[in-house]
């Protein structure tokens, strides 16, 4: 890093510019966010020197600890240790610590773009004696950073609007950078290998710029399609699931409108008493949109594909003939191939849908109701 840099507080660092809102404006920084992560740190993912930097003992298992979009930003980083190295990870709820059994060995992920949400710090007081704690957050001076035993920066800069959009991508983009520098020092993947999977993660930013600009005229002509609907599914498989249940969140979040993510399994065993006469549904390219990980035959994945016919046969409405933002991944995807590159997962045109739609129903998208940007109450 150098000597001297302009600070990210700086006035015009926070000014809105062109844009009308700061949301947009933080979604449009994302690939410049996610470039300047992989310059400070891609060498370091390869050689395993990140990891071995931050002084922690080997882990035998992960446990990401975690709230709101920051848990899912950990279920990513998750998917990918599990995927890639075959570690067994936990996923713990902060508010729900108090009924975690954790087993010797492993390592707590805490993560949290402020750094001082209550429910993440609270389980910490359950889990910092006992395990080794790495907090991965925005805010180098929290309470998290001070607590945890190493601290991994998300180097994002300041996010305003409440809802979380480039803190989002700089955890999944630093964790998972730190999650493959662990598998390297711990020799259970070759240099070479993560040279590729960081090679992967370096085409993200060209990847989410493209998404987002493919998405600017498609979006608001898909919302206009389905602004009445009083409820949104979101259907994932595998690797793909962190990103629907991050998209779902984003868009109660700002439209208050009902949205809740599923396994596109789970389908028939519930949600599809959802499914009527006139419930919007997505083409191809929307049904694909979620599943990164998993190995496809077919332009869609043959179980999504076979959950989207459910649907149909509810005589669903296909709302647009227009294919909407190329949300979906490629056939190389698979699991152990990081959801990341490659072609896959720009999640950006999520973040936009939400917003647009949040827009045209008139909310405050940098200001949602009843939220806080920091939640310092249990
Ligand atoms: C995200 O859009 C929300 N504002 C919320 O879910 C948030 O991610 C959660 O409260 C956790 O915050 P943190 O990352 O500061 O811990």
């Amino acid at each position: 890093m150098p000597f001297a840099t302009p600070s990210p507080f700086a006035a015009e660092a926070l000014e809105l510019g062109d844009h009308t809102d700061h949301m947009a404006k933080e979604i449009e920084e994302q690939p410049a966010v996610v470039a300047e992560i992989l310059d400070r740190i891609a060498g370091r993912a390869v050689d395993g020197s990140m990891w071995r930097g931050l002084g922690l003992a080997s882990f035998e298992r992960v446990a990401v600890v975690a709230c709101g979009t920051s848990l899912n930003a950990g279920q990513v980083i998750a998917t990918a240790l599990r995927g890639l190295g075959g570690v067994p990870t936990d996923t713990v709820v902060a508010s729900e610590a108090d009924q975690a059994v954790l087993t010797p060995g492993t390592l707590v992920v805490a993560i949290s773009q402020s750094g001082e949400t209550a429910d993440v710090l609270r389980a910490l007081d359950r889990f910092a004696d006992r395990y080794q704690v790495l907090a991965l957050t925005n805010n180098l001076h929290s309470s998290l950073a001070r607590r945890a035993d190493a601290v991994l920066d998300c180097h994002a800069g300041p996010e305003i609007g409440v809802a979380a959009t480039k803190t989002f991508t700089a955890q999944v983009v630093v964790g998972v950078s730190a999650m493959i520098s662990a598998l390297v020092a711990s020799g259970r993947i070759d240099r070479s290998r993560a040279l590729a999977l960081v090679g992967d993660m370096q085409r993200l930013p060209g990847l989410l710029a493209g998404a987002a600009e493919a998405s600017l005229d498609r979006i608001p002509l898909l919302v206009s399609s389905v602004r009445d609907a009083s409820g949104f599914l979101f259907l994932g498989r595998g690797a793909g699931l962190p990103f629907a249940a991050e998209g779902a969140l984003k868009l109660k979040e700002l439209s208050y409108r009902w949205a809740e993510a599923y396994p596109a399994g789970e389908l028939k065993h519930g949600p599809l008493a959802l499914v009527t006469d006139g419930t919007p549904r997505g083409r191809r390219r929307q049904r694909r949109a979620q599943d990164p990980g998993e190995r496809r035959r077919g332009p869609c994945p043959r179980r999504l594909r076979h959950h989207h016919r459910w649907c149909r046969r509810r005589r669903t409405r296909t709302r647009t003939r227009r294919r909407p933002a190329a949300l979906a991944t490629d056939r190389r995807d698979r699991p152990g191939h990081v959801a990341l590159g490659g072609r896959s997962s720009p999640w950006s045109p999520l973040q936009m849908l939400a917003r647009e739609l949040a827009l045209q129903l008139g909310c405050d998208v940098d200001k949602p109701r009843n939220l806080a940007k920091s939640v310092t109450v249990e």
